[in-house]
């Protein structure tokens, strides 16, 4: 059989190519060498389809071989990876091995974000001689960082036209095993809840439908051995680059073999491929670790840091912004906006950001009017001067005055009713003719398949940056896809639709950096619903819920650590009693929970105590100097996700190992309490670390294996009730 071997440091993947021209998944795993074919078994096996030339053979079939890109059409029952339907309706191909390659560098994808860096590609091209068409599996090869991307290049070589009904970006099998998969639901508000489930003889699958990738589940999976966690076992991650509508799944078949798949979702696809045209599919960021979901977790958080974000600010201290949208909402003046900016600089924050309600007649409500005013003014993006009391250089300018940066929020994909962009351009929007349509926060989807309108809000918004010296763009997104019918487009359905618009957001997100290749973009789409690899390319942070509450923070960014780097996350400090959910939390719980990402304030600094003032001024200089260690240290998990707890640990160790910093949110509370100990995880066991706060000497080991007693003084233990915050620092004692 021939092979196809790919190899990280830690890590080999095996494909071998049979006598018939089968592509079959041979092994991914601990890295080895040899020939893995000697996995597979044939046996003598009734009732399933046979390929043609196999004769009378009933040992093989791609029922139960393990595939690499399983196709419909050649006798796999299961889950396949790849349907096509030709002109006259026929569905099914017949994809045998045509070639391969490795080439130095890695492949890109055109429209699409794809990492980067110093790796090797390898492309292994499939043929339908009937159909003329080829599909190519692109692998990117990321020895150090342990990473394999998987993509797919589909080519029309025929005349007519081919439908694409089904094209999974990654998808292989495993033999035998048992395996959970782990994923992250949610809601507006609750984001990223971890689910364990067991991988049954059913497909276990999570996606969207929604046009953007979603709250309700992440795009990025892990399937785990049944006994896997934090610091043991076989796991292998999934996190596909893709802000739109996708499907990830598993599911044993009937020999309890185990199907893994990744891709853009399949449901309502009848993509049209014309002769000569080319399609692709979205990479998948593939890892395997074989040593628990702590190490799956850092090998993504390397990648995503170094070879998925871009930009100045990808490995640089953002600033430390203050938002005026959970200080204001839409009621605001531009007086109001520089008396928050006069604070913020007095407290050493570093950037001022305006959020909605800035443009058009956005927010502006009349006399006697039931309404918030966000049910108007998206797509008119000229500058309220009225409301801002003149133009938007008047306020920037003071505000740099004041010696911060300035921000800026705009929502582009989107358009009101009420706005004289709709008005005059009713067809710009993604809506069917004759159909009332499904209205999200009263807002309809702008058609951004049509390059004409993806420029005409290019050219609005950047006629407005333009004008100013603007240094952050917060891009929103906030509301789902419901009419995918675009009134330019020829052949069309919802997932072809749905599919372009997603290239059309990232054409516009192109155009911006290419136009102001300094500005930090922080993506969000109420909150963390495009929380996903492929949006990071774009945008280096994310806001990562409109949830600012610190402890329901605790378990979203704790899931958010599975798949992504802290570096990316956004979280502020709020109010209290917060706004989401009514609970009070201390300024410095608020302050430890915020810091791990990257930091900011979103509440009215002018109505602040003067304590409050004092500690913000505090923790402004803590971040600064822990932003290293927080940023590019390695992050540890010390509670794992998913479970109810008395608290909530993580920490960093930086590179050398001489540095680490322990951060313990207590979330229950009890008469006569435990001493809590803090464990830490990732030191050198044989080095002693110094406490910073306390003073206290320990072993590595003994931080490791036992922890340290978080409260150390009376007045510590009195305090130690829920919603308790506590930062240690450590460094070795040479
Ligand atoms: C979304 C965002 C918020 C805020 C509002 C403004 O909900 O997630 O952060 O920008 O929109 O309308």
């Amino acid at each position: 059989m021939e092979l196809i071997t790919l190899h990280t440091k830690n890590t080999t993947y095996q494909v071998g190519v049979n006598e018939n021209g089968f592509l079959l998944h041979l092994y991914y795993g601990p890295r080895t060498e040899g020939d893995m074919s000697n996995l597979l078994t044939y046996f003598f096996r009734c009732g399933h389809g046979n390929p043609y030339d196999r004769g009378t053979d009933r040992t093989f079939s791609c029922d139960f071989a393990p595939q690499e890109y399983s196709c419909y059409g050649s006798g796999d029952y299961r889950n396949h990876a790849f349907r096509v339907r030709s002109a006259d309706g026929t569905a099914g191909a017949d994809l045998r091995y045509k070639s391969h390659s490795f080439t130095d560098g890695k492949y890109s994808l055109p429209g699409l974000p794809a990492s980067y860096g110093d790796a090797k590609t390898c492309e292994i091209v499939l043929a339908d001689p009937r159909l003329n068409l080829e599909v190519v599996l692109k692998y990117g090869i990321f020895f150090e960082e342990d990473i394999i991307t998987r993509s797919v290049e589909v080519r029309n070589n025929g005349t007519d036209a081919l439908y694409l009904n089904k094209v999974m970006s990654a998808s292989f099998d495993f033999v035998t095993g048992q395996y959970d998969m782990i994923h992250f639901y949610g809601r507006h508000f609750n984001e990223m809840n971890f689910e364990r489930t067991f991988v049954g003889h059913e497909a276990i699958a999570i996606g969207s439908r929604r046009g953007v990738s979603g709250h309700q589940h992440n795009p990025f999976a892990i399937l785990c051995d049944r006994d896997a966690g934090e610091d043991y076992g076989s796991c292998y991650g999934m996190s596909l680059m893709f802000s739109g509508n996708y499907v990830i799944q598993a599911e044993q078949d009937q020999y309890s073999q185990t199907r893994f798949q990744a891709g853009i979702s399949d449901e309502m696809l009848d993509y049209q491929l014309l002769s000569g045209e080319k399609f692709y599919a979205p990479e998948v960021i593939m890892t395997y670790s074989a040593e628990g979901l702590g190490k799956l977790s850092r090998n993504y958080h390397r990648f995503i840091r170094n070879n998925v974000c871009r930009g100045k600010y990808k490995l640089q201290r953002r600033p430390i912004l203050v938002n005026n949208w959970e200080a204001t909402y839409f009621s605001f003046t531009g007086d109001k906006l520089l008396e928050i900016a006069d604070e913020a600089a007095d407290l050493g924050i570093e950037m001022f950001v305006l959020d909605d309600g800035w443009f058009g007649n956005r927010g502006i409500v009349n006399p006697g009017e039931a309404s918030f005013g966000d049910d108007r003014g998206l797509g008119d993006w000229f500058v309220n001067e009225e409301k801002m009391g003149g133009p938007i250089k008047n306020i920037v300018d003071k505000v740099n005055a004041k010696g911060l940066k300035f921000g800026l929020w705009i929502e582009p994909e989107m358009v009101n009713e009420d706005s004289n962009l709709y008005r005059i351009h009713p067809d710009w929007a993604l809506q069917i003719p004759g159909k009332q349509p499904v209205l999200g926060r009263s807002q309809l989807v702008l058609d951004f398949t049509r390059d004409e309108v993806v420029q005409n809000i290019f050219d609005q918004i950047t006629a407005v940056v333009d004008t100013a010296n603007i240094e952050y763009i917060k891009m929103d997104m906030n509301r789902s896809i419901c009419e995918a019918y675009s009134a330019a487009a020829g052949h069309q359905n919802f997932g072809e639709i749905t599919y372009k618009y997603v290239l059309g957001v990232y054409k516009f997100l192109d155009m911006l950096i290419e136009r102001y290749p300094d500005m930090l973009i922080e993506g969000c789409s109420s909150g963390g619903a495009r929380y996903d690899a492929g949006m990071m390319y774009y945008t280096p942070q994310i806001w990562t819920s409109d949830n600012s509450d610190a402890i329901e923070r605790l378990n979203i960014q704790c899931s958010a650590s599975y798949g992504y780097p802290v570096s990316v996350v956004g979280s502020h400090v709020s109010a209290v009693p917060n706004h989401q959910n009514h609970r009070i939390t201390d300024i410095d719980t608020r302050g430890v929970v915020a810091m791990s990402g990257n930091f900011g304030y979103e509440l009215d600094l002018t109505k602040l105590s003067r304590e409050e003032k004092d500690k913000i001024k505090e923790q402004i200089v803590r971040f600064k100097a822990d932003w290293d260690i927080i940023h590019n240290g390695d992050y540890y998990r010390v509670t794992p996700g998913g479970e109810n707890r008395e608290y909530v640990a993580w920490n960093m160790v930086s590179a050398d190992k001489k540095q680490a910093l322990l951060n313990l949110v207590t979330t229950n509370t009890h008469g006569n309490p435990l001493a809590i100990y803090g464990k830490l995880k990732g030191l050198q066991s044989d080095a002693m670390y110094r406490c910073v706060e306390t003073g206290a000497l320990f072993s590595g080991t003994e931080l490791m294996h036992i922890g340290m007693p978080m409260a150390t003084t009376q007045e510590e233990f009195d305090k130690l009730t829920e919603y308790v915050a506590f930062q240690r620092h450590f460094v070795v004692q040479e």
